[in-house]
């Protein structure tokens, strides 16, 4: 070969070697509209961000553990049914006259058919989908635990999309040996503490404000802008993009999938605006920018630590059941997924989820920490041998299988905590928000601080 040659293919392998390189180095970018669908999000664990092994730490067993979890997958939220879907799909149908291959990305809505069954009176049911992971979550469960006994009890909240998501949970609990019970816990005004759902009864508690709806309308305006352009007699609304967005989640856990998920309908970053705007409201509703959350959150932190550190218990795994709002408001009572956690104080904490732009850095993340059936396990370790840590019971939270340190409380092997740290972040967390009846102003006289229906039988 001459030498040009040779120099040539020299510089072709290069190039070669150039390329095979950069597809090594470097991972394609990849955007999941599932995991950014913020209430509406399907369950998906925490691990990918948040990889910390969730194994028991070394020299570890988990001898006790209770997990809260939110319920499964529905058809659809009424509230999100009623006041973005349904005007959505009603306004779709009445325009029967717009040519949808104008407007290229939703072709589709040119023979669509909702999901939604006609005249369905129930619309809040747990999907198939929702239901298979609900028994895939107990299978799950007993695997990560096979030493410890089976639950003979699981609780569940009594509405229809808790207590079937607890009958789907004990389908994968019950052998033909070994029957579970499934409990339902009483929801109303009236309970106290004592409950699935303390905000019921908290009097003064109230959600937000909608501070959400200043971001929504700042990331909705260049969509609807795109789409008036393509189809200007539509006339799209901040109504309709937040439809077709929670479409996306809702028709993708009753029938699979949805054409609304498709890439070409919103851009990577219109869809992480839609899941800040649900951040912004879940922080006022929920979070930590209410100031009864962790008060609210308390008492099942309360009676979940005093189980868990009893001499003996009735279960060696508690399952409840309930809906978002109670694991966010343990999140706040426990100090959990707090953005001033690495900087700021609790008077700042407003001010980490600004509402005119974007927090990238917020850890209070709807999507991650509350998707349906979202989970919080706090479990109790036996550890001997763990070295350079004493021998002794130690204790761990988990938020959909990610491990996460407790506040002021890291002494322990891996992210747990020990006996005497526990207790002390228990004493702490009860000075900042025990007194359920007081702070809430209950305007009942028996009500309690405490939870007990995990003792009755
Ligand atoms: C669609 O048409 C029906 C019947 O005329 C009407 O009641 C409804 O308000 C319309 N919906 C929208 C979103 O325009
Ligand atoms: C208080 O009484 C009402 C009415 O009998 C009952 O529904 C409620 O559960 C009670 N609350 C507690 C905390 O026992
Ligand atoms: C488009 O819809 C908005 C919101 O409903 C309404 O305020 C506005 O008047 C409509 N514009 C046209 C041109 O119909
Ligand atoms: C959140 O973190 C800040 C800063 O560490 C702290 O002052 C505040 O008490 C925390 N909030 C809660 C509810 O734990
Ligand atoms: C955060 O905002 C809410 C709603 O305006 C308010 O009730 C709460 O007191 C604020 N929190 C702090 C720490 O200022
Ligand atoms: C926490 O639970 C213990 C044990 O049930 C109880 O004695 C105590 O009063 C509870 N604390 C609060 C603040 O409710």
């Amino acid at each position: 070969m001459s030498p040009l040659g040779c120099s040539l293919s020299r510089q072709l392998v290069l190039i070669i070697l150039a390329a095979v390189s950069h597809a090594a180095f470097y991972e394609p970018y990849n955007f999941n509209a599932l995991k950014h669908l913020g209430r509406a999000s399907p369950y998906f664990e925490l691990l990918d961000s948040q990889p910390a092994s969730p194994e028991a730490p070394q020299g570890c067993t988990v001898t006790r553990a209770s997990y809260l979890t939110r319920h499964g997958a529905i058809n659809v939220n009424d509230d999100d049914y009623e006041d973005w879907i349904q005007p959505f799909l009603s306004k779709w149908a009445n325009h029967t006259g717009t040519d949808w291959a104008h407007v290229a990305p939703l072709s589709f809505l040119a023979d669509y058919k909702t999901p939604f069954p006609p005249g369905a009176d129930t619309p809040e049911q747990v999907t198939k989908i929702g239901e298979m992971e609900a028994i895939e979550l107990a299978i799950d469960i007993t695997l990560r635990y096979p030493h410890l006994r089976v639950p003979s009890r699981v609780w569940a909240s009594a509405p229809p999309r808790t207590f079937d998501s607890g009958k789907a949970f004990v389908r994968g609990l019950h052998t033909e040996d070994h029957p579970v019970d499934l409990v339902s816990v009483v929801e109303g005004n009236l309970g106290g503490a004592n409950s699935l759902v303390p905000y019921q009864a908290c009097t003064i508690y109230h959600e937000g404000n909608d501070e959400a709806s200043t971001y929504r309308e700042l990331f909705t305006k260049p969509i609807k802008a795109r789409y008036n352009a393509l189809a200007p007699a539509y006339n799209f609304t901040t109504t309709d993009i937040v439809g077709m967005i929670l479409l996306c989640g809702y028709e993708s856990v009753i029938r699979g999938q949805s054409p609304f998920c498709d890439p070409a309908l919103f851009t990577p970053d219109e869809r992480l605006g839609w899941e800040y705007a649900d951040d912004i409201r879940y922080h006022y509703d929920v979070g930590y920018g209410n100031p009864l959350s962790g008060t609210i959150g308390f008492p099942w932190l309360n009676v979940t630590a005093n189980m868990l550190m009893a001499e003996s218990a009735d279960e060696d795994i508690y399952v409840g059941i309930s809906h978002r709002t109670l694991p966010s408001m343990v999140f706040v009572a426990m100090g959990l997924f707090n953005n001033s956690a690495f900087g700021g104080t609790a008077a700042s904490i407003n001010d980490t989820m600004p509402l005119d732009r974007i927090n990238p850095r917020r850890a209070w993340r709807t999507s991650e920490i509350t998707p349906c059936l979202g989970n919080l396990a706090l479990e109790r370790l036996s550890c001997t041998g763990s070295y350079g840590f004493d021998d002794g019971n130690y204790y761990r939270a988990l938020v959909n299988r990610a491990p996460q340190a407790l506040p002021g409380c890291t002494d322990g092997p891996g992210t747990s905590c020990s006996e005497s740290g526990f207790l002390k972040f228990l004493q702490e967390r009860e000075a900042m928000f025990g007194g359920f009846s007081e702070r809430c102003q209950v305007d009942y006289d028996n009500s309690t601080d405490t939870v007990s229906f995990y003792h009755s039988i």
